[in-house]
């Protein structure tokens, strides 16, 4: 039995979580749009084709955010191609993954679908083929509201109020030599502050994304951040992060030891923000949009044999397992232990393309990772409390000191509740972990739920949805302040506790 304990007080805040954490993103890729959210026919759709079995999960998820319409799809997209009547819409070639992309769903049935899933749209614009002169146009069309070309033609199309879309990025990945109209942190760096010097004079209301690197291990990584930040620092608000994690050793401890190596690059770009702060003598602070992350590998080899130039096809549709739901869970956990400088965060991505939720033509269902991912998103509001943790540690291939243990706190004052997430990353041993919360007074705990399995490549399938879902213990204990958790072998944990 492992043994691990946390301390905490509720004046040692690390500070209040922003909401937009639970973020997630849809991009047209794969099945992502076309049968993911939008089937016209379908026995699930509603009348404009939007399928209520997806936005009844989505609802389950409690998403703020969905940033659209990519990712590497974005870096080639006109968004006129995707306005208008539906009969008009251009049919074109889609670059980024070799597709064909109809346009039938569009920007505007996008801004709908959003509200019908109680959540709201996070724009990026096109800065790869196109720059300045198209991102003031798609902000003119979306949030002018009238009287001008673009803001008139979205009123013809159907939408009289504006969109008033608050949050835009300023392209996708642009580090990425796989990206169209890739760009050296020089070019982009100049082109981001022009954008948005542009979109902010046009809407002041508005925040903004600029890319960071694509991944920890880009080769220009740190110095495309701060180059680009020298440039546009004083215009946007926010730098991205993306990361995606594989288990391709089939070395499930060096796997899970990933959220390490995430929480490293969430401390490096808070660095390289803080150096041009200080060398800008600024008083703003940049904060971070962690805009993809997610565990991304299941179907690599899948990908490379699907033929092209076809419509939505079966593309990045990782089906994921238990092991998967333990990374994400402390991957969740890692986001909110950084509160204080990840205000946005997008897990990527929503529905069918590396996504907790699944649909075929006879349903919907939920993989391993919708469930952290629900339980963080709908419990995981309020403030993060500062710990002190005391895990045993194990070393793996590429991480030394890694917490057997992962925890974080949130405390949500107006519920007057406490909740703690933890998983157990032994594969070997059940955990007991000893929370003391004696700064509270008295406590209790409300219920404690598990997700877990006794094989770790377990999965949920269309066949066997269900094969991984949360279970409920009820044998936790707490007495003056203090609770004793179990914590199974291979498990994520939700400890609701009630303040007394
Ligand atoms: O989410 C899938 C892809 O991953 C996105 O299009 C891109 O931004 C990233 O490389």
């Amino acid at each position: 039995m492992l043994k691990a304990s946390l301390i905490t007080d509720k004046y040692y805040k690390i500070g209040d979580i922003d909401p937009r954490i639970y973020g997630s993103f849809i991009e047209h890729l794969g099945r992502a749009v076309y049968e993911g959210i939008y089937q016209p026919g379908s026995p699930f759709a509603d009348v404009d084709g939007f399928r209520s079995d997806t936005i009844a999960l989505v609802k389950e998820l409690n998403v703020p955010i969905v940033r659209y319409p990519g990712g590497n799809f974005v870096s080639a997209y006109n968004w006129e191609d995707s306005v208008g009547p539906v009969a008009e819409r251009r049919k074109r070639p889609e670059l980024a993954w070799q597709v064909i992309e109809s346009n039938e769903f569009g920007l505007n049935e996008f801004v709908k679908w959003s509200k019908l899933a109680g959540t709201a749209p996070m724009m990026a614009v096109n800065l790869g083929t196109r720059g300045i002169d198209a991102a003031r146009n798609v902000l003119e069309y979306c949030n002018f509201k009238e009287g001008t070309y673009y803001s008139d033609l979205r009123i013809k199309h159907g939408f009289k109020k504006p969109h008033d879309i608050k949050l835009w990025c300023l392209g996708n990945e642009m580090d990425g030599p796989w990206q169209i109209g890739h760009k050296s942190a020089h070019e982009y760096g100049r082109l981001a502050w022009e954008t948005a010097k542009a979109m902010k004079t046009l809407d002041p209301s508005i925040e903004l994304v600029a890319c960071g690197s694509s991944g920890l291990m880009m080769p220009t990584f740190g110095e495309w951040e701060s180059t680009v930040l020298d440039y546009c620092y004083d215009s946007v608000d926010y730098i991205s992060l993306h990361t995606y994690y594989n288990n391709h050793a089939n070395d499930s401890a060096d796997f899970l030891a990933n959220s390490v190596g995430m929480n490293d690059f969430i401390k490096s770009v808070t660095a390289a923000c803080d150096y041009i702060k200080g060398k800008k003598h600024s008083k703003k602070q940049i904060n971070l949009s962690f805009d993809e992350w997610n565990v991304w590998y299941h179907s690599n080899e899948a990908d490379k044999q699907l033929e092209k130039w076809v419509h939505a096809p079966h593309q990045l549709e990782d089906v994921y397992n238990l092991e998967d739901a333990l990374l994400v869970g402390s991957m969740l956990i890692t986001l909110i232990n950084n509160c204080d400088r990840v205000k946005i965060a997008c897990l990527a991505q929503l529905v069918n393309v590396i996504a907790p939720i699944m649909t075929s033509d006879t349903g919907a269902w939920r993989q391993t990772i919708f469930y952290p991912f629900m339980h963080a998103s709908n419990y995981g509001r309020g403030t993060t409390l500062q710990t002190i943790c005391d895990s045993p540690v194990y070393d793996s291939r590429n991480y030394t000191d890694v917490p057997y243990i992962d925890s974080a706190v949130v405390w949500n004052e107006k519920e007057e509740s406490i909740t703690v997430f933890a998983v157990n990353k032994s594969f070997t041993e059940d955990a007991v972990l000893t929370c003391d919360l004696r700064q509270f007074g008295d406590i209790s705990i409300n219920e404690h739920i598990i997700l877990t399995h006794d094989d770790l490549k377990a999965e949920n399938t269309e066949n066997s949805p269900v094969n991984v879902a949360p279970i409920y213990f009820d044998g936790d204990t707490s007495e003056d302040g203090r609770c004793t958790i179990m914590l199974p072998k291979q498990s994520w944990n939700v400890i609701r506790i009630r303040i007394c």
